[in-house]
């Protein structure tokens, strides 16, 4: 049978638009077909075996905990205090003076895979911006300098080994954040679950939790606003009801508290956790990918239509069907018969080749891979010594335990092998990592073993970790084997710290318009936890949309910062020429925008890396205190100066836009709105309203020559340039337009410099 045999049969069968349980199994078996099938079925039933043989210890929330009891010492030091309770331990440290830690033991430390940055010099309590005060009980309260009540937490309780916390909330306090969420832009009301997981191939609003679960949040409430992260990776829970009440399930209750305004406590927590790296300029292009392009002639006959219809394209992604039997680090040498001559081809176009990695390693003797990860002992084992084992896309697979450093280093050497195929990019998928199930757990046993850096542990602490450290093993593989270029992959799942390795993309949404207007909230919510740099399958991954949904969900992604169209196995085709049927135009005309603003974008990625802010930022970010701000989910700032209003409903021909005070140009020209309320915009199909704030200058790429846009003078803008690869030369232009429509422009760095032309809009 060819790969395009089943996709056929796939599409005869689709299920209903929203399946229940049974059409979920059935879609499963579907896709697996019935031999692997069968070893899932067999995965579930061995997998519920380990957990009742190795039962994880689980703590019961239900029965009262015990309380710290009462203060029985507290010794001041240099940098904060430590307090011995009847039952708990306490230590406070200023790491800085608006950075604070605070750990409640017993319980094991974390490994500090999420943080990058240890040498704090610390900082005298009184020299700090927020008062700690501990009462006798353990309740603690952070005030900041000027008398307001930030927070104020409740003594914890232990629960075996877990912990319980609870904080007052403020009246009206919002809270964002919390990693990926497919829940309102405000979760306050809401509870969420930190336990990275797959939401069975397609998911819209309200699934929870899904791939990509980060316990940091930022509070905003009428005394101010600050950050939380929680460092502590085993399962948990929040609830942000009328307190919040946090739940986890092991470890050490350590979290860090930072002081707002919201982009200071970003730039300090991106500190903590390490900033975004600065990806290659290609990746800022369009992407275009489905499961699965199956053949080389495939890619080929998708690249020409681009051509054809005239859409310039950036990077093509290959799903698993370009593996060998979806085997990792290998290629399907019948379909791809040469697959450096394709990437070389591409690369001639100016096109990039990505490819997927999945997490699973198929247990096959004779696969290189597998074999020298058993020889090696590198893939997790249960408690009995024997290797653990899951289904994943090619069948059974081991699972290599990537807390341990010379594992990452064996998988980061992995990468060779792709980059000898061309490979441009990766790709990281199914790794929370899942291991498929009928109705159980889709994840591997609580029990399995873990190397935690030689401190030891269990996949219950380990599993959030997952797919950071995948990601790490990957990044610093790509260092060293290509030291001269800059590394780029995309992950599914992670935790704290991604960022400092990895992109990340929304997963297996279901074609419909409320998960288009879903994608805004998810994707701020991901930005105020770190991890900015993020994007949806354009049109959704499951499902048929319609032309209009697809071309909004388009116009939507050409202002994220990972612009990809995607989709499953069985949908009808998804080039956009095919998806947008008589919309063409419209998705032409993003596309050439996209590139047009190309050079604000690469500087708006460069400056994540130096302040950590995301390049999507919520209508709060500048002015906390505008209420008509607050929670807007239907528009967002695109770096310093754009603010894009996406239409996200079907049949709209016009939108209301919140604009934040001051003045505003349409970004395609016109007369200037005076901001502070709300306007009604013409939004037709083929346009996407986007607004510049008055002031800014933004640097555009027209026909290859750099142009900027003053909007009103006196303007500002900057632009970073270098090769767009590498880690050579580079320059930071800072431009100034006078009142009088004069340009100067200052330099710093030494790549040569391109000479912008002015355009000014009065
Ligand atoms: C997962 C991914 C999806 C991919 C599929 C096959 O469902 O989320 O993007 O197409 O696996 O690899």
């Amino acid at each position: 049978m060819t790969k395009r045999e089943p996709a056929k049969l796939l599409r005869r069968l689709r299920p209903a638009k929203e399946p229940g349980k049974l059409h979920q199994a059935l879609d499963g078996i579907r896709v697996l077909g019935p031999r692997k099938s069968w070893q899932v079925a067999l995965s579930t039933a061995t997998h519920a075996y380990w957990d009742w043989r190795y039962p994880a210890p689980r703590p019961t929330w239900d029965a009262p905990g015990s309380t710290p009891g009462c203060l029985l010492a507290r010794d001041e030091c240099p940098d904060g205090f430590n307090a011995r309770f009847e039952r708990a331990d306490l230590e406070v440290r200023f790491l800085a003076a608006d950075l604070l830690r605070v750990t409640w033991h017993p319980g094991l430390d974390p490994v500090p895979y999420a943080i990058e940055r240890h040498d704090w010099a610390g900082t005298a309590p009184e020299a700090a911006e927020l008062a700690v005060d501990l009462s006798d009980d353990g309740a603690l309260a952070f005030t900041t300098n000027d008398g307001r009540l930030l927070r104020r937490d409740s003594p914890p309780q232990r629960h075996g080994d877990g912990w319980h916390h609870g904080a007052a909330l403020h009246d009206g306090e919002r809270v964002h954040g919390l990693g990926e969420r497919a829940l309102p832009f405000d979760l306050r009301g809401h509870s969420v679950e930190i336990w990275n997981r797959g939401p069975g191939g397609r998911y819209g609003p309200g699934v929870d939790p899904l791939y990509l679960c980060v316990p940091v949040y930022v509070g905003l409430h009428d005394e101010g606003s600050y950050l939380v992260f929680y460092e502590n990776s085993h399962r948990a829970r929040l609830s942000f009801e009328d307190d919040l009440d946090a739940r986890f399930d092991g470890g050490a209750l350590r979290y860090y508290v930072v002081p707002g305004p919201v982009p200071r406590a970003l730039e300090r927590f991106t500190e903590l956790t390490g900033r975004p790296f600065l990806p290659p300029k290609w990746v800022l292009g369009y992407h275009q990918s489905r499961w699965g392009y199956c053949s080389a002639q495939e890619v080929r006959d998708v690249v020409d239509g681009f051509e054809r219809h005239d859409l310039p394209l950036d990077a093509i992604e290959l799903d698993i069907e370009y593996m060998d039997e979806y085997r990792d680090f290998t290629v399907d040498d019948e379909d791809f018969p040469d697959m450096q001559g394709l990437s070389s081809e591409l690369e001639a176009k100016g096109i990039r080749l990505t490819m997927i990695v999945d997490a699973g390693v198929h247990r096959k003797r004779g696969y290189r891979v597998y074999d020298e990860g058993h020889a090696q002992g590198r893939f997790c084992r249960l408690p009995n010594g024997r290797e653990m084992r899951g289904v994943v896309w090619p069948g059974w697979a081991a699972f290599p335990d990537i807390t341990d450093p010379d594992t990452r280093r064996w998988w980061g050497g992995q990468y060779q092998a792709l980059l000898d195929a061309g490979a441009d990019g990766f790709w990281h998928d199914m790794n929370e990592p899942t291991t498929f199930s009928l109705g159980g757990e889709d994840w591997p046993p609580l029990m399995t073993r873990h190397a935690m850096d030689g401190r030891g542990g269990s996949h219950a602490e380990a599993h959030n970790l997952y797919a950071l450290l995948m990601a790490r093993a990957a990044f610093e593989g790509l260092r060293r084997l290509r030291p001269h270029r800059r590394p780029w992959l995309f992950s599914r799942s992670g935790w704290a710290g991604l960022q400092r390795y990895a992109w990340n993309w929304t997963g297996d949404t279901v074609s419909t318009w409320p998960t288009l207007h879903q994608t805004v909230s998810t994707v701020l919510g991901l930005s105020l936890s770190g991890l900015g740099f993020t994007g949806p399958d354009i049109g959704g991954y499951q499902g048929d949309p319609s032309p209009e949904l697809y071309v909004r969900w388009f116009e939507l992604a050409t202002f994220l910062p990972l612009f990809r169209t995607h989709c499953a196995y069985d949908n009808p085709p998804r080039e956009p020429w095919a998806a947008a049927k008589g919309l063409t135009d419209a998705v032409r005309a993003h596309l050439r925008l996209r590139r047009r603003l190309m050079p604000y974008l690469y500087t708006t990625a460069w400056q994540a890396t130096q302040t950590g802010w995301p390049p999507i930022r919520p209508l709060f970010w500048e002015d906390e205190a505008d209420q008509r701000l607050a929670r807007v989910d239907d528009a967002f700032f695109l770096g310093d100066h754009l603010l894009v209003a996406p239409v996200l409903t079907e049949g709209a021909q016009s939108r209301r836009v919140v604009l934040p005070k001051g003045t505003w140009y349409p970004l395609d020209g016109g007369e200037s709105i005076e901001g502070g309320g709300v306007i009604e915009v013409a939004a037709p199909v083929d346009h996407t309203p986007v607004f510049v704030r008055s002031g800014a200058a933004i640097p555009m790429d027209e026909d290859g020559e750099l142009k900027l846009h003053a909007y009103g003078a006196p303007a500002h803008g900057v632009l970073y340039s270098d090769a767009g690869d590498g880690y050579g030369l580079w320059r930071v232009d800072r431009f100034t337009v006078s009142d009088r429509g004069a340009l100067e422009t200052s330099g710093e760095g030494d790549y040569p410099s391109a000479g912008a032309q002015l355009h000014l809009h009065r």
